[in-house]
């Protein structure tokens, strides 16, 4: 038996419509606390998307505490942020480089453009969760992290000292280093990109399920966010980037970024740190490091997780006329007592 607080997942998509009730149904029975992206179709930039949102969302949550964060790009009215900020209605400010992944089309072309907002983000106290990726046409897409570090994020942590920055979904040992080293920034980390790796992924049969940005990468690095997320170390939370895209869009022509693993993503790192014996970090991880960073209290009471017998993993939640594919990565599985 493994008994730990009730996890926060620091980075989710809950996308709209039906989408949206089965994955929130689905986070409320695992987390007390998620932060919600904002790239949907139309992206939350102003006062107007967001309140509608929040009505939807809110409606339909029984009880986890609901974070919600803002599209920021040079389309946002630093006066319309201020009114929300002034209303708590959303709690951090999300950036996506432009084209970078699942509905970045109106991300940012050039982040250093944008020094009024973090000017603003960092006088409010608002965090800045980042997708970490350098695009351009010509570079190789297992480069990207490495580059964004390179080209937008040194600038940023030199420039804007006391921006609290999430650097969100990190694949790299670079990144890994990178946070390490500097003040004010954190990560969080997925359960896929800590249980798979460029074998896993495509060594054998091309796995679309898999596919998401920041594209999964190679042993190498996988072992670095291994040990920097059992290490317990302060700085790496649970973010699952669980993103939820129908069959019909994975296993297609053109296959949509992203993983959807919010069903079986505690179980998973349940059983991760358990077989790594580093239980004692689990909290850590899985509550307290993303709680420190971004100053937020949480709920300590205990919940009880056993070893299911006979587990059957349901790789479809089905919908009307089609179905998410759930991951999952071990052949154990844990519930709640
Ligand atoms: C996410 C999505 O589908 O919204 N996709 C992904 O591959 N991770 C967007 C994101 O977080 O990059
Ligand atoms: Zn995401």
């Amino acid at each position: 038996m493994l008994k730990i607080f009730r996890p926060c997942d620091f980075h989710v998509h809950l996308r709209e419509g039906q989408v949206l009730k089965h994955v929130l149904k689905e986070n409320n029975k695992n987390f007390q606390k998620i932060l919600v992206m904002p790239n949907l179709a139309k992206p939350i930039t102003n006062e107007k998307i967001l309140s509608k949102y929040r009505a939807l969302v809110l409606k339909n949550n029984r009880n986890t505490e609901i974070l919600f964060t803002i599209y920021l790009n040079q389309d946002c009215k630093i006066s319309d942020l201020k009114n929300m900020i002034k209303n708590n209605l959303f709690f951090a400010a999300k950036l996506y480089p432009l084209h970078a992944t699942t509905n970045s089309s109106s991300g940012v072309k050039d982040i250093k453009k944008m020094s009024k907002y973090f000017e603003f983000l960092e006088k409010n106290k608002i965090p800045l969760c980042l997708h970490g990726e350098h695009i351009h046409k010509d570079d190789d897409p297992y480069e990207r992290e490495r580059r964004f570090l390179e080209y937008e994020l040194s600038w940023l942590v030199k420039n804007f000292k006391n921006l609290k920055i999430t650097l969100e979904h990190i694949t790299t040992k670079d990144s890994v280093d990178f946070v390490k080293l500097n003040n004010n920034i954190a990560a969080s980390i997925t359960t896929h990109h800590l249980l798979e790796n460029t074998n896993t992924f495509l060594g054998d049969y091309l796995k679309p399920e898999l596919f998401c940005k920041p594209i999964i990468k190679s042993k190498k690095h996988q072992k670095s966010l291994l040990s920097a997320a059992l290490s317990g170390n302060s700085k790496f939370f649970f973010g699952s980037d669980s993103a939820p895209h129908l069959k019909k869009y994975k296993f297609t022509e053109s296959c949509c970024a992203g993983v959807y693993s919010t069903k079986y993503s505690v179980s998973n790192i349940l059983e991760l740190f358990y077989s790594s014996k580093k239980t004692n970090n689990l909290n850590k991880f899985l509550t307290i490091n993303g709680c420190k960073h971004y100053n937020l209290k949480f709920d300590n009471k205990l919940i009880s997780y056993v070893r299911q017998k006979d587990f059957k993993f349901q790789k479809y939640s089905k919908f009307k006329n089609d179905s998410l594919i759930n991951y999952n990565h071990f052949k154990n599985h844990w519930i709640i007592n």
